[in-house]
């Protein structure tokens, strides 16, 4: 016997036009799923394509003018190119156009029509192009499709049927004895009542206009592309090919699509044509909600569709983050910001926002200030930690078991809560240890314990993030000093107690994330922008390992008082955390000392000393200039503790 691979597919794309973000989102999903089954050590086999026989696709070709042929072979090239920008990992990609999935719709056509599940008779109703969907009477709104809400035309053809209405109580069985078939649960209800609706018998031919997979002995038809496109998950997996090879694929762990394919296609048509065929059913179908854009829904007409893989470029020349990095960010904002079911709105707004707080500040800073301190103090090799008893273990071993709960459950929202709640815990930690304080007291086995405690959580997180963010899990491998063994590594690995080797390089810091400023450039489509020139370096430029030296903190100032014949200068005393200091600065214009005492400052703290008007400085306080010329404090957002880095 051989193992049975986790198996999980995506619709198969209507080839009139290249995914947007909307679309883009079932096979990112997918691809999160996949990876996760991957890093788990399953065997996994992920499937994704195209659907090419639809008569709204030979009418995109019409409309270009070229033959469909010609027309799909460029747009199934074109899906591929934008699932290799977007980091997609398939294991196969099917065409609908391709023979061996021709061969086993036609075969089964056949079979069916032997066994009496398809029989003869005249259609006389109404079908929506866009949707590829026969429709009665009774289901039109205001005289147009219920979906999508656009004009239908009548059909009059004489055709084939499948015996839908056959498979009803079975169906109702089949949810009923296995909770986790349809997710999530909200949507079961809405298959259940379409169902005890009552189900009628579909029609699956249409006159044959030049394209689409000929009916067996009667080539004036064409079988109907959902018939057609459904068998797609079973064609691909060597079903009445190879037996062997199906057997250790087929069912489907999880077959994954939006809501508006869900009800009617996935959940009633293909279990029906499943049973009729004798075959098990997927272990769970999942309807995903729809993504609109700032409020609106996703139209070409309305020139709205954003493409992911132009938003990442568009933020990579932007910010001069990788490309790769800057599609993770993609990635990670549409599995973070949504519950995967409910639908979610895209706005650039937030999704700067989360770069920014989520990426920039907690991830980013978790790995660039341990490594800086790594580099400052050990030369950036790994320290023995020796017998160090104070570290996150636990936090990393619980977090792994919750993230994992929640992926198995496909609650990624949940699941990148829990890591953002470990990487939290990882910056605290850096903030109460004070390594910079350990250091300064030559406590070097506590100062390494506490680096090397704050790396364990960054490589936790990089293993935990890596089916969502897998360039950026790589790039913090990389300087983490673990870029060889990380592509080996499991989720079983993320707990291993004390998983660097001593005397590991590690490489940067090289910030992954750069801060976003408020406003992004105006005046560019988010689609479609070719990449603007890279700009040169110029002279004033720093790189960051000159900013890194700079070593800014939060103070907290003790006592104010003015010096004697100097109007615009106060001498302060601050406290760094451990350590208390004395500073002059020239802020007395502007502020009253008496007032003082208390407030949180900005500090320059490793300038060195100066005598100003006979009083030593030990620092400089950092403020902005108002239009008078005077100093205006700089104070931090939130509480934050004395001697916190500033960066
Ligand atoms: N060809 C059929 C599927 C056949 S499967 C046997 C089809 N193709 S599609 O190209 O129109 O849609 C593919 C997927 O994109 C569907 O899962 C659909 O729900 C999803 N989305 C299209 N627009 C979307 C949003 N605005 N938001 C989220 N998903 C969206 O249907």
């Amino acid at each position: 016997m051989t193992n049975k691979a986790y198996y999980i597919t995506t619709p198969i794309y209507y080839v009139n036009d290249v995914p947007h973000i909307g679309n883009a989102y079932t096979t990112i999903m997918a691809d999160i799923v996949s990876r996760y089954h991957r890093l788990k050590g399953d065997d996994t086999y992920f499937l994704t394509g195209t659907d090419e026989n639809a008569i709204k696709v030979a009418a995109a070709a019409a409309d270009k003018g070229v033959a469909v042929a010609e027309y799909v072979d460029q747009l199934a090239e074109d899906f591929k190119k934008v699932w290799a920008s977007l980091d997609i990992e398939y294991d196969d990609f099917i065409r609908t156009t391709e023979q061996r999935h021709v061969t086993v719709v036609r075969e089964i056509f056949k079979r069916l029509l032997e066994q009496g599940d398809i029989f003869e008779g005249n259609y006389e109703g109404w079908y929506c192009v866009p949707c590829e969907t026969f429709l009665a009477d009774s289901e039109l709104v205001d005289r147009k499709c219920p979906s999508c809400g656009r004009d239908v035309e009548w059909v009059e053809e004489t055709n084939y049927y499948f015996k839908l209405s056959a498979y009803g109580d079975r169906l109702l069985a089949h949810i009923d004895a296995n909770p986790d078939f349809l997710q999530p649960e909200f949507r079961k209800n809405e298959v259940v009542n379409f169902i005890k609706q009552g189900l009628r018998d579909v029609s699956i031919t249409r006159d044959n206009k030049g394209w689409g997979i000929p009916v067996p002995e009667d080539e004036s038809k064409v079988i109907y592309v959902w018939f057609d496109a459904l068998i797609n998950y079973i064609s691909a997996t060597g079903y009445l090919s190879d037996d062997e090879r199906f057997k250790s694929i087929w069912p489907a762990d999880l077959q994954l699509m939006g809501k508006d394919i869900f009800v009617r296609f996935h959940c009633t048509f293909w279990p029906a044509m499943l049973m009729a065929l004798d075959l098990p059913l997927p272990r769970a179908l999942f309807g995903h909600g729809f993504w609109t854009i700032d409020g609106e829904k996703i139209s070409k007409s309305k020139g709205n569709a954003i493409s992911p893989a132009a938003l990442a470029e568009e933020l990579s020349n932007e910010s001069g983050a990788t490309r790769g990095v800057c599609l993770d960010a993609v990635r990670y904002f549409l599995a973070r910001e949504v519950p995967l079911g409910q639908d979610g709105d895209f706005s650039i707004k937030s999704f700067r926002n989360r770069f920014n707080s989520d990426l920039a500040n907690d991830l980013g800073n978790l790995l660039n200030r341990t490594l800086s301190m790594l580099g400052k103090y050990f030369d950036g090799l790994l320290p023995d930690p020796k017998d160090f008893g104070g570290g996150l273990g636990d936090v990393i071993s619980q977090t792994a078991i919750s993230a994992q709960e929640s992926c198995d459950k496909f609650e990624f929202t949940r699941a990148l809560e829990a890591v953002w709640q470990m990487i939290g815990i990882g910056n605290k930690y850096v903030n109460d240890t004070q390594p910079w304080n350990l250091a300064k007291e030559n406590k070097l086995d506590e100062l390494a314990g506490a680096l090397y405690s704050a790396l364990e959580v960054a490589r936790a997180a990089a293993i935990m993030i890596s089916p969502f963010m897998p360039a950026t899990a790589r790039e913090i491998a990389r300087q983490l000093g673990i870029a060889d063994t990380f592509a080996s590594l499991r989720w079983s690995d993320i707990a291993t107690s004390r998983p660097f080797a001593v005397g590991t390089a590690i490489q940067g810091p090289d910030p992954i994330f750069p801060r976003l400023g408020s406003k992004r450039k105006e005046g560019t489509k988010m689609a479609d922008r070719p990449p603007a020139p890279k700009e040169e370096k110029s002279q004033d430029q720093i790189n960051y390992e000159y900013f890194s030296k700079l070593d800014i903190r939060i103070a907290e100032i003790m006592t104010a008082e003015r010096i004697e014949g100097a109007d615009k200068l106060l001498k302060l005393t601050v406290n760094l955390g451990d350590e208390q200091r004395q500073i002059v600065a020239g802020i007395a214009q502007n502020y009253d000392p008496d007032t003082l005492s208390g407030r949180k400052i900005v500090l320059l703290t490793n300038l060195e000393p100066a005598k100003i008007r006979g009083v030593v400085s030990n620092g400089m306080l950092l403020a902005a200039t108002d239009e008078n010329g005077g100093a205006v404090l700089l104070q931090p957002d939130a509480d934050v503790s004395p001697g916190s880095n500033v960066k």
